[in-house]
């Protein structure tokens, strides 16, 4: 059974702009360090960037990992910092998180845990990719349900689909041990719909913009950075990046093609502890 969705009309044929924030990993104290780096002062930079540049979004999806502590407090002061933005924020949960915790206090007059999002003519799906008590992910059948009764009640929107877990291997060996463990199947399923027109995840804490192939219109497949520490592409090994944090600009065309790029906070004040060995 559909529960509702949050609607935003647009004008005739406008586009829907939406940021993406991801895996802040936020503690009750502002003191918080994540191996060296500030969480809340490394999500202020982010949020700070992303305001400078006066980006018209509508509004804003946050891809799980809110908390590193799992502290009502933690989802308060990420509520408290996506204030600056004035956007309307829609969240899911990453294996970071506890939802129960979650629910109840990401609370604010525009911040929303539905899972359907109306905007223009598209539908955007926040999906549940978590396991309980694991960190890595899985798509349990009742998403897929999700999946098929949105797109069966709504055939005419251009489907966008979100979640926490890769769905992809990122050729991390030790972050891929953490993926969604049926995200071949996910896909396969999914690109059937000709109205699935994009896949977006957080988790991975790296940037990643591929294509997954088929027959009708290439699938594009995207992740985006946390907006504290960045896990180093490629390598086998626990490794951290010097890139600094970042976040995620999209544009959805009403003619159902997405237009996106990645963004960072400039310089180079986020410095993680290189010599740790483990996240
Ligand atoms: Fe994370």
């Amino acid at each position: 059974m559909l529960k509702e969705a949050v609607e935003y009309s647009l004008t005739e044929g406008e586009t829907a702009r939406l940021v993406q924030i991801t895996d802040p990993h936020l503690f009750a104290s502002h003191e918080g360090q994540l191996l060296g780096v500030n969480t809340a002062q490394s999500l202020s930079a982010v949020l700070n960037t992303l305001n400078a540049t006066h980006y018209p979004a509508h509004l804003m999806l946050a891809t799980g990992d809110i908390s590193q502590d799992y502290t009502p407090e933690s989802y308060r002061n990420f509520v408290d910092a996506i204030g600056l933005l004035g956007l309307p924020c829609h969240y899911l949960p990453g294996n970071h998180d506890d939802p129960r915790v979650m629910h109840l206090h990401m609370q604010g007059p525009r911040v929303f845990g539905q899972q359907r999002i109306f905007i223009g003519n598209w539908q955007i799906l926040m999906l549940d990719s978590t396991v309980r008590g694991k960190p890595g992910g899985h798509m349990g059948e009742a998403q897929f349900a999700l999946i098929d009764e949105a797109i069966a009640a709504e055939p005419e929107r251009h489907t966008l689909l979100v979640m926490h877990h890769n769905p992809i291997l990122v050729e991390c060996a030790w972050l891929d041990q953490h993926c969604m463990d049926n995200g071949a199947a996910f896909l396969e399923r999914v690109s059937q719909y000709p109205q699935v027109k994009g896949v977006l995840w957080g988790h991975v804490h790296q940037a990643l913009d591929e294509f997954y192939p088929r027959d009708n219109a290439p699938l594009p497949l995207m992740a985006t950075p946390s907006t504290c520490i960045q896990f180093k592409p490629k390598s086998p090994y626990f490794a951290l990046d010097h890139l600094q944090p970042g976040y995620r600009l999209l544009e959805l065309l009403h003619d159902g093609s997405i237009h996106t790029h990645v963004y960072r906070v400039p310089g180079n004040l986020f410095a993680p502890d290189h010599n740790s060995s483990g996240y």
